[in-house]
């Protein structure tokens, strides 16, 4: 524990508003905590001293309750162009009409709300990679006219004991204050974060943390989930999404239609043994793989 006289000295500069000198003796308690190896109580301090995984400054003033939130959420959300329409987007009848009823219910989202019902806002995307769980997401910001941000897991998960919690309070007090879809893409990998420094009990607190900011938030746009990986994400987590999608792999004639579509805006046609690769492709996204492939050489053909 750190001894009387460094905390003096640590509220004696808090007293004088030496913000500069309340800093330097925290740090150094949080040293002497890790020398004497205290390793959990050393990330506990730390975590509190930096909770963007800044130093605190004279400059920056004390943390309020979200201290420094332009810095996590400057690394932590990238803006996705706004450039596919839903209409562009292969998906089931099914899955279309969730979709459209979802965006209905959020364009009248104050008539609901006046008579007590709750927009869906939470959506969970899950199925095989490729086939259109984020590009989706993107349609749909675009189709509401608010901006998409996708969420870097690895800028949310902080160095220190309880960053982590407090990057995710400050991401819903965003959404909750800024229409806009918020893509957590790619959810299982929070939970399952490989050559992470983190203990599994820190894992564990993660989640919990998501799960709460999911139960308790009010997006003022969406939140989109996407899982190629459902089966890892906890069943409560689950439970959380206002509506769950699948997401299929497409069958044969859907990715040959799929194909041809590129194909023609591409302004190539597609020979028969090409139409056969892609119509055995597993995803959308390898089918479109091979189309330009395929435009690339008939381009280069040209050329030569
Ligand atoms: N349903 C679809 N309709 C039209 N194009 C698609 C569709 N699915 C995938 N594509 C094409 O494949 C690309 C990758 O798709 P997307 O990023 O949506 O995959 P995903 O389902 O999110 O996969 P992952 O689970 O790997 O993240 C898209 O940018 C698009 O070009
Ligand atoms: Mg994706």
């Amino acid at each position: 524990m750190a001894t009387v006289r460094k905390l003096a000295g640590l509220f004696r500069a808090i007293a004088a508003e030496d913000l500069a000198s309340a800093s330097a003796i925290a740090t150094e308690i949080c040293k002497a905590e890790q020398r004497q190896g205290h390793t959990t109580a050393a990330r506990l301090l730390r975590g509190a001293l930096h909770p963007n995984g800044r130093a605190l400054t004279q400059a920056e003033g004390p943390p309020g309750p979200f201290p420094g939130s332009t810095g996590f959420l400057s690394t932590g959300l990238v803006r996705l162009a706004p450039d596919v329409q839903l209409q562009d987007v292969v998906l089931t009848t099914k899955a279309r009409q969730e979709l459209q009823a979802v965006i209905l219910e959020w364009r009248h989202r104050e008539r609901l709300q006046q008579r007590g019902i709750q927009p869906r806002s939470k959506l969970l995307f899950h199925g095989p990679p490729g086939c259109g769980k984020s590009l989706s997401a993107r349609a749909i910001g675009r189709e509401l006219g608010i901006p998409t941000f996708v969420v870097r897991f690895d800028a949310i998960i902080g160095a220190y004991l309880g960053q982590t919690a407090i990057h995710l309070r400050q991401l819903f007090h965003f959404t909750e204050t800024t229409p806009c879809v918020l893509l957590l893409d790619e959810l299982d990998a929070l939970g399952k974060k490989r050559g992470s420094p983190l203990d599994v009990g820190e894992l564990d607190r993660i989640v919990i943390a998501l799960m709460q900011e999911l139960e308790h938030s009010r997006p003022a746009g969406l939140i989109i989930g996407t899982s190629n990986l459902a089966k890892h994400l906890d069943d409560a987590l689950w439970r959380r999404f206002d509506l769950t999608l699948l997401f299929k792999a497409p069958s044969r004639k859907v990715l040959t239609s799929y194909a041809k579509r590129l194909a023609r805006a591409k302004g190539i046609r597609l020979p028969v043994s090409v139409l056969r690769r892609t119509a055995a492709a597993d995803s959308f996204a390898h089918a479109e793989g091979i189309v330009i492939g395929e435009a690339r050489r008939q381009a280069l053909r040209t050329v030569g």
